[in-house]
């Protein structure tokens, strides 16, 4: 990299959490048995809904825990796809979901962040139980200084209070914090609210017409320390 660094003048690195650390396709792909071709568009279908349905609620303020929106929309999947009901299924996804494997990538990137001097966290969606799980699960917890949930402002994203929860809780201006998220839309939300965002576009998607501009485009977080002048 030549000239200025791009992302400048950050002290906190904040990231989403599922399908930006925590790959959500490992829950179905670990029950191929059962699953068989459906696996792939369970995955997508059981995503699909749970965003819809944390959106719905959001807007209609009717909150309850992510863990609740994830089985409610693994329900609305099961009998789309016509799977089994019976709960053994169910009991089995959701369990996996608790402790999903991270992409690739993470571990390293938050352990040179951290080496580096940021300040590191999670601003997720996810009930407190959900990430206290995924994060010790996949060995994080030493690399994270924060894992915030949208349940203290009880509403989901992007509903700008969620980004202002990371504001207040770290103590550093929106200006100050680089956000990262594979989700196009979370990105922009961020990027609309004030903070630095880079787009890991994971999922090789068309840039959102929405409010907001994603300041970087990175298709895995590997790329990122390197914007941040921690290579
Ligand atoms: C989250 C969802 C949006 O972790 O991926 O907040």
């Amino acid at each position: 990299m030549t000239g200025s660094l791009p992302f400048s003048g950050i002290r906190a690195c904040v990231f989403d959490a599922y399908g930006t650390l925590f790959d959500f396709a490992g829950a179905a792909s670990a029950c191929v048995d059962v699953l068989g071709d459906k696996a792939g568009p369970l995955t997508v279908l059981w995503r699909d809904k749970q965003l819809q349905y944390s959106w719905l609620r959001g807007l209609q303020g009717r909150y309850v825990p992510f863990w609740q929106v994830t089985g409610d929309a693994l329900d609305y999947a099961l009998e789309t796809l016509g799977l089994p009901q019976d709960g053994v299924l169910r009991d089995r996804l959701m369990n996996l979901y608790r402790t999903l494997g991270t992409f690739p990538d993470v571990p390293d990137v938050l352990r040179r962040l951290k080496q580096a001097g940021f300040v590191t966290a999670i601003l997720s969606n996810g009930s407190p139980d959900m990430l206290r799980d995924a994060v010790e699960g996949a060995g994080l917890d030493k690399l994270l200084d924060h894992v915030l949930s949208v349940e203290e402002v009880r509403s989901f994203k992007p509903d700008a209070r969620v980004y202002q929860l990371a504001v207040t809780r770290l103590g550093v201006p929106a200006e100050a914090i680089a956000f990262q998220s594979s989700n196009a839309w979370d990105a922009h939300a961020a990027s609309a609210f004030g903070m630095r965002v880079a787009w890991c576009n994971r999922y090789g998607q068309r840039r959102e017409r929405l409010p907001g501009a994603p300041e970087h485009e990175i298709r895995s977080l590997a790329e990122l320390p390197a914007l941040l002048g921690a290579a």
